[in-house]
């Protein structure tokens, strides 16, 4: 009997005869030889089936097999360096073939198809090589995730889905029914977390959130840590310790996908502590510089801005250009930012904010602050925010008994696969993505 491996062991059985169960990816008929790219999930494999080896009737199914037929193939692992798959390297001398279903006119062919067509046709897409390697580098940034929190003491707290009131402001809520009285679809587990650690100290809430919003995905999916007795300082320490983590991670266990997706790993692999640091005044006279400098209009107009404005991309793209790691810009503008932001000492219309770029033009991939622990500025801020006591007074709680500098972040999940694949689409990062033209499949 042979043994059921997986395509992804494949090295330690060569020599052996083995079975793999999986789909046929793709067929290459060489008369007397078939030559099979089948795919079980964990790999793809060169699968030759040679006439003189094996029963006419084999023989015959391997001849007729259609792309995505369920099959299990059974036969001798052999090195061969031209043999192309994932892990590349490995061919299987096919001696027996079953099939289990002979799939009929799979939709999506080995050519170029629209964005929308292949959209229509997610459920089946995520099965293409570039897919599927994009989604095994989203689990591992999502392991990498709770790896590195969990082993740096923040405890893992879900926070409420559904919820009374706004954080981040309204523009952007989802809303909903809550038996006859209105509730909201969550985008931040933020202030949950803000009371967690009180009991625990250091907490992350990880889920996926919802934003109305046209420019990116209405669903999305982020981790939120929170730690007490940490200030912007600290925070950022936190943020770069983290992020050169899953980035690391991702170079060394998913070499091979990122290999497959072209991915130039240079600048990840500069991705390691210390990252620098710019406040918001400091990037503005870099843009300005940058505007000065350039002879090309229209960037110089894209890059007009004036303080007191969150970046856009422009922006964001020829600032990360001047860095060869991820930079942190500190200090944005109060106004541009959320209400429950503590402010910079003698300065209060700047906040001690902090939001971390990725380079290559990435962007934006963490937001975060340190968070007003003063009780009566807090109130001073909800009124200047215009946002209702009532629905805030367990927040405003949390700042009566024990309050402490408390600072943290959100890291978008989507947004960091797109940087660390490096590919142009934030819905290629979701399996099944939720846009504001888009809830099918
Ligand atoms: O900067 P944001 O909006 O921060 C917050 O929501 C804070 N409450 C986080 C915190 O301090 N606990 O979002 C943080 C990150 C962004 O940098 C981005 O990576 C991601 O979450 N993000 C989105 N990703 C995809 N689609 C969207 N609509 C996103 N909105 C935010
Ligand atoms: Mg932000």
């Amino acid at each position: 009997m042979a043994k059921t491996i997986r395509i992804q062991d494949v090295a330690k059985h060569v020599g052996e005869k083995v079975t793999i169960q999986g789909w046929l990816y793709s067929h290459t008929d060489k008369g007397k030889l078939q030559f099979l790219q089948v795919r079980d999930g964990t790999g793809f494999i060169q699968c030759v089936v040679f006439k003189k080896e094996v029963s006419p009737e084999v023989f015959e199914v391997a001849t007729s097999l259609t792309q995505e037929s369920s099959v299990t193939v059974t036969g001798t692992v052999r090195e061969d360096m031209r043999a192309p798959g994932l892990p590349g390297g490995y061919e299987i001398g096919v001696s027996n073939l079953q099939v289990l279903q002979l799939a009929q006119d799979y939709p999506i062919q080995p050519k170029e198809h629209g964005i929308e067509f292949l959209m229509d046709n997610r459920h089946l897409w995520i099965r293409s090589q570039q897919q599927w390697a994009v989604l095994r580098v989203r689990a591992t940034v999502i392991r990498a995730i709770r790896e590195w929190l969990d082993d740096n003491g923040f405890v893992n707290m879900d926070t409420p889905i559904l919820t009374p009131a706004a954080c981040e402001g309204t523009t952007t809520l989802f809303e909903t029914d809550y038996f006859g009285e209105p509730a909201f679809l969550a985008q931040s587990g933020q202030l949950y977390n803000e009371a967690d650690i009180y009991a625990f100290g250091r907490v992350y809430c990880f889920g996926a959130e919802k934003s109305k919003t046209r420019r990116h995905l209405t669903e999305f999916w982020m981790v939120e840590p929170e730690a007490a007795f940490c200030d912007l300082d600290g925070l950022m320490e936190i943020e770069e310790q983290f992020v050169s983590h899953i980035v690391q991670t991702c170079l060394r266990e998913r070499a091979q996908e990122l290999a497959l997706l072209e991915r130039d790993t240079g600048h990840l692999e500069k991705v390691t502590p210390p990252f620098p640091r710019i406040s918001y005044d400091e990037a503005l006279e870099m843009l300005a510089q940058i505007r000065e400098q350039t002879h090309d209009e229209e960037l110089r107009s894209q890059l007009a801005i004036e303080w007191g404005d969150d970046f856009g991309s422009p922006h964001e793209t020829e600032l990360t250009k001047r860095f060869d790691k991820p930079v942190f810009v500190y200090g944005y503008p109060t106004r541009a930012k959320a209400f429950y932001m503590e402010p910079w000492p003698d300065r209060p219309e700047v906040s001690k904010s902090v939001d971390l770029l990725a380079a290559e033009g990435y962007g934006e991939i963490t937001g975060g602050s340190e968070r007003i622990s003063d009780p009566d500025l807090l109130l001073q801020r909800l009124d200047e925010w215009e946002l209702p006591r009532e629905a805030f007074e367990w927040y405003i709680d949390l700042r009566q008994y024990g309050s402490v500098p408390h600072s943290g972040f959100g890291l978008g999940v989507e947004r960091t696969v797109t940087w660390i694949c490096g590919i142009d689409h934030l819905r290629e990062t979701i399996p099944f993505p939720r846009m504001l033209k888009r809830v099918y499949p």
